[in-house]
């Protein structure tokens, strides 16, 4: 263990001296052209949980208006040596907080001899980054196929194949599943809303929409209740519904959006209703969005009646982030908020993108990354129901946001800044 964290030290040292860092490697982006499809709509802006006031944070040695950075110096204190001479990794670190997740491709899944040691040893709960999404599990030849011999209008087909390596690699290795994600207007095949479960077909109305959202909510958490009973701990029951850019007069996301044209505009609380209905009581049950620094307002506005009627547990704040974000000042003012609204938070997607490839860049990232551990920690210890943090991808090669090198090793898995600064290593200096 010792020389695990030895070598881990040395490989920083390496970085830090001005290796910069690795090329790419050659590893397939499972999914990539939805991911990247999404991005190319303009939403990646939005997404970001965008600090526009952060533009002042500098890189090494500055201070902020708080005065809380240390500048340049590797941060003291003999918590932060204990916790790297005594944890294997990210879960054992923060094993009393909360537990720490990982976002993982069918890909990763596939190749488990090489990239199954550091996931086990870092964390104790898998997202599957495409494979329970809407798209994954529905079945349309067998919806279509199953509308000629029994009535399966309300009902379409579900399999759960796409989906069975993290569920069996959860499984055998003790670890937890973050459900992601239920209903969402994007990556849920048109199919699933027309007459004939055919692209091409008419759309169909409000309650047979209703009838079939119930009966993929039913069917989806029941499949993990009965086969798998206790596997999964949290799920995104709604993802991004509320943005004002593409909203309607309320926000609440209407363009491109199937739920809204056939259900309407209650389509996330319908999906609330049904989620509480079928769910067990360890599912815990999450609002999932981008952008939640900035609409947390918009968000608990929306929410209210879900929340007041006990059909939601926590807002899951995806934290697409970069180096030029506030994290204490800004992002977990935005935890707070929602904690005191009575939710718990997990942060969902953790990703944070560097503006240039140089190592001040990729220093500054580790900092980042400190910050975001280590103020989520503090929040948990005071009393926050802070439930999880999920990094969104294994690694920089490998992520949706590749451009800007956004995770905690590079495309060769060798640990970053970043990796330390969440592992609090005293190398990595504090930032705000
Ligand atoms: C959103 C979704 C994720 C993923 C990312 C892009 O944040 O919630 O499932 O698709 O976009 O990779």
């Amino acid at each position: 263990m010792r020389k695990r964290m030895l070598v881990l030290l040395l490989a920083a040292a390496i970085c830090m001296g001005g290796c910069g860092q690795r090329p790419g490697g050659t590893e397939p982006v499972a999914n990539m052209e939805e991911d990247e499809e999404q991005k190319d709509s303009g939403a990646e802006q939005n997404r970001k949980e965008d600090g526009s006031d952060a533009a002042s944070e500098g890189t090494d040695n500055t201070e902020g208006e708080d005065g809380n950075i240390v500048s340049g110096e590797p941060a003291s204190g003999a918590e932060e040596e204990k916790g790297i001479v005594q944890a294997k990794g990210l879960a054992e670190l923060y094993q009393e907080n909360f537990p720490i997740g990982i976002a993982l491709s069918g890909y990763i899944l596939q190749n488990t001899e090489q990239y199954g040691q550091v996931i086990l040893e870092n964390f104790n709960s898998i997202t599957c980054e495409n494979e329970m999404k809407p798209d994954s599990l529905l079945d349309q030849a067998a919806s279509q196929a199953n509308l000629e011999v029994e009535d399966a209008y309300l009902h379409a087909a579900v399999h759960f194949d796409n989906c069975m390596p993290a569920v069996k690699f959860a499984s055998e290795h003790g670890m937890k599943i973050r459900f992601h994600t239920l209903v969402w207007h994007s990556q849920t095949p048109k199919w699933f809303f027309t007459e004939d479960y055919t692209d091409e077909g008419r759309l169909v109305d409000r309650d047979v929409m209703l009838a079939r959202m119930e009966n993929y909510i039913a069917d989806v958490l029941g499949y993990f209740q009965e086969n798998y009973p206790g596997l999964v701990y949290a799920v995104d029951v709604v993802n991004e519904a509320f943005d004002v850019g593409d909203g309607d007069e309320t926000g609440i996301r209407m363009n491109k959006n199937l739920w809204y044209e056939t259900v309407g505009a209650d389509y996330y609380y319908q999906a609330f209703v049904f989620a509480r209905k079928y769910a067990s009581k360890d599912m815990k049950l999450f609002y999932n969005d981008y952008g939640c620094m900035d609409k947390a307002d918009l968000i608990l506005e929306h929410l209210a009646r879900a929340r007041e009627e006990g059909l939601i547990d926590g807002i899951g704040m995806q934290s697409h982030l970069s180096t030029d974000d506030k994290i204490q000042h800004k992002f977990m003012l935005a935890v707070k908020k929602f904690c005191d609204a009575g939710y718990e938070v997990q942060a969902t997607e953790l990703d944070i993108g560097v503006k240039e490839d140089s190592d001040s860049a990729f220093l500054l990232q580790g900092r980042k990354y400190r910050s975001f551990f280590k103020n989520m920690k503090a929040l948990q210890e005071e009393g926050y129901p802070v439930t999880g943090i999920t990094v969104w991808g294994l690694n920089d090669d490998l992520s949706w946001r590749r451009d800007e090198k956004c995770l905690l090793f590079d495309g060769d898995m060798n640990p970053k800044n970043a990796y330390l600064g969440a592992m609090m290593d005293p190398s990595i200096p504090d930032v705000e």
